[in-house]
C-alpha cells in the first residue's frame, strides 16, 4: 500500500504552525455588543434567561460603553426598555425616551471612538409587542409603520447614533429611513439593515431582556426559516434602497445564508448571534457539558468563516479580551 503523498497533518503539528495557517481571525473591531438599557432603574438587573447579560441602568450603560471603547470593539447596538408602552410606541420618538437618551449617553462616552448603533423597531415600545402599529383588524400595518420608522430614525440620529438598525422587516423600511435621514441633514448616518431576519424561536430570551408584551408571533413580517432564496430577495431590496451594511439573523442556524449573502453583495455583511444562541451555550456550559470558552470562540469563528465581516454578539467584550 502506498503512503499518502499529500499530508495535510503537517500543517497541524504545533500551535505555532496552526496559528501561521489559520484562515479566519476576529478583530475586536469586527465585534458589536448588543446592550439593553432600562428606564427607571438604578442598578443593573440580571436577565435570568441570559446569564451574564443585564438590563443596564443609564449609569451602568455608560460604564459598559467605556469598557467597549477600551477593548476596541467596533460598536454597541442599543435596545431601550421603557417603563410605559402604548399602541403606537410613542416612546420611540420621544427625545427623552429611554432609547434616545441611552444613545445620547453612549455617544457622549464614546465620541467617535466606537460606533453607536440603535435598534430601529417599535416592539420594545408597543403595548401589543409588535414591530409596527396595528390596523383596525389587528394586523401589522406596513405603510403606517414606515412613517413612524422614518421619524424614529431621525430621532435616533439627532440623539447621536452613527448607525441605525431597522429590524422590523417592514417592506420599504430602508428606503423610507434613508429618505427621512437625508431630509433631516443626516446624510452621514449609516443604515445597518436587518435584511434577512427570520421568525426564530432563538429570540426567546430576548423577549425577557426587553420585557416584551408580544402575544402571538411575527410570522407575517419576519421570514420563514425554510426559505433561502427569499433572503437574497430581501437583501437585494435593502441594498437597492440604500443599506450600507446588510445583516443576517439569527446566525448559527443560518450560516448558509451568511455565505449566500456574502457572495451576492459588495457591501459589508453582518450577522447577529442572537439571545437563544447565547443562552444555549451558557446553559450547557453551566452544566459542565461543554467547554464554555472554546464553544464561544468556535461560535464566533464559525460565523466569521461563513462570511460575516461583522458579528453582533453578547460575548463581544469577552471575545475581545481574549483576542
Ligand atoms: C426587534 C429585535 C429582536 C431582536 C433584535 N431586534 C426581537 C424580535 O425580532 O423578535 C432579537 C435579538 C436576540 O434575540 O438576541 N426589535
Amino acid at each position: 500500500m502506498a503512503f499518502p503523498a499529500d499530508r495535510p497533518r503537517r500543517l497541524r503539528t504545533s500551535p505555532a504552525m496552526r496559528r501561521l495557517v489559520r484562515e479566519t481571525r476576529t478583530d475586536p473591531a469586527q465585534l458589536v455588543l448588543p446592550m439593553f438599557v432600562a428606564e427607571g432603574i438604578d442598578e443593573p438587573q440580571p436577565i435570568s434567561s441570559m446569564p451574564g447579560v443585564v438590563q443596564h441602568s443609564r449609569a451602568s450603560a455608560r460604564e459598559a460603553v467605556a469598557e467597549a471603547v477600551s477593548l476596541g470593539l467596533g460598536g454597541v447596538m442599543l435596545f431601550g426598555v421603557p417603563e410605559h408602552k402604548d399602541a403606537t410606541g410613542s416612546g420611540a420618538l420621544d427625545p427623552d425616551g429611554i432609547l434616545n437618551v441611552a444613545i445620547a449617553d453612549a455617544r457622549d462616552v464614546a465620541g467617535d471612538d466606537l460606533l453607536v448603533m440603535s435598534d430601529l423597531c417599535l416592539d420594545e415600545f408597543t403595548d401589543h409587542g409588535h414591530c409596527g402599529v396595528l390596523d383596525d383588524a389587528g394586523r401589522v400595518d406596513n405603510d403606517a409603520t414606515l412613517e413612524i420608522y422614518g421619524a424614529m430614525g431621525v430621532a435616533q440620529a439627532a440623539a447621536g447614533a452613527h448607525l441605525v438598525g431597522p429590524s422590523g422587516m417592514m417592506d420599504g423600511q430602508v428606503g423610507v429611513v434613508r429618505a427621512a435621514l437625508d431630509a433631516a441633514s443626516h446624510q452621514d448616518v449609516a443604515i445597518l439593515a436587518y435584511a434577512a431576519k427570520y421568525a426564530s424561536a432563538f429570540y426567546g430570551p430576548f423577549r425577557e431582556a426587553v420585557d416584551s408584551s408580544l402575544q402571538g408571533d411575527r410570522r407575517t413580517y419576519q421570514q420563514d426559516p425554510a426559505n433561502a432564496r427569499e433572503a437574497l430577495r430581501e437583501t437585494l431590496l435593502d441594498v437597492a434602497e440604500g443599506a450600507d451594511i446588510v445583516m443576517v439573523k439569527p446566525a448559527m442556524g443560518y450560516l448558509d445564508l451568511i455565505a449566500l449573502v456574502r457572495e451576492h453583495v459588495t457591501i459589508p455583511v453582518a450577522a447577529y448571534n442572537v439571545s437563544g444562541e447565547y443562552s444555549m451555550v451558557e446553559a450547557a456550559a453551566a452544566q459542565g457539558w461543554i467547554d464554555r470558552e472554546r464553544a464561544i470562540d468556535e461560535t464566533v469563528t464559525s460565523i466569521r468563516r461563513a462570511g460575516a465581516d461583522i458579528v453582533l454578539t453578547y460575548w463581544a467584550a469577552e471575545v475581545a479580551r481574549r483576542a
